[in-house]
């Protein structure tokens, strides 16, 4: 398990570009959607880049969207499985979350 830095963007996708995942079995966890404890949120720009370099690196990502459907101000951008042309990404998302936001 290795950590990746994050801003207030959320992943500094950079990063993932020099990460060393020969080996079968890596991917790459994140949160892109109001991150957990940070509440960071990936901008449109970012999200497209990271899809980008993982497909080059042939790196599946797993998009935990568990807090996407709880938004105020804003709706947040498309979760990076929208964009996801090659079955790259396996999106979770939240069922409880939900639910306790509506009570
Ligand atoms: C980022 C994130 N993903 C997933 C979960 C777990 O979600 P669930 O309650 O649907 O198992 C949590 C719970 O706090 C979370 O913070």
């Amino acid at each position: 398990m290795q950590g990746l830095p994050l801003d207030d963007q959320g992943l500094k996708v950079e990063t993932v570009q020099s990460i060393n995942c020969e080996d079968q079995g890596s991917l790459l966890y994140t949160v892109p959607t109001f991150h957990n404890p940070t509440g960071a949120v990936m901008s449109n720009d970012r999200r497209k880049e990271l899809l980008s370099i993982c497909q080059s690196k042939r790196l599946p990502i797993v998009e935990d969207d568990a807090y996407s459907e709880l938004w105020f101000d804003e709706r947040p951008p498309l979760p990076l499985k929208a964009f996801d042309k090659n079955g790259l990404v396996l999106y979770m998302g939240s069922t409880s979350k939900v639910l306790g936001f509506c009570n």
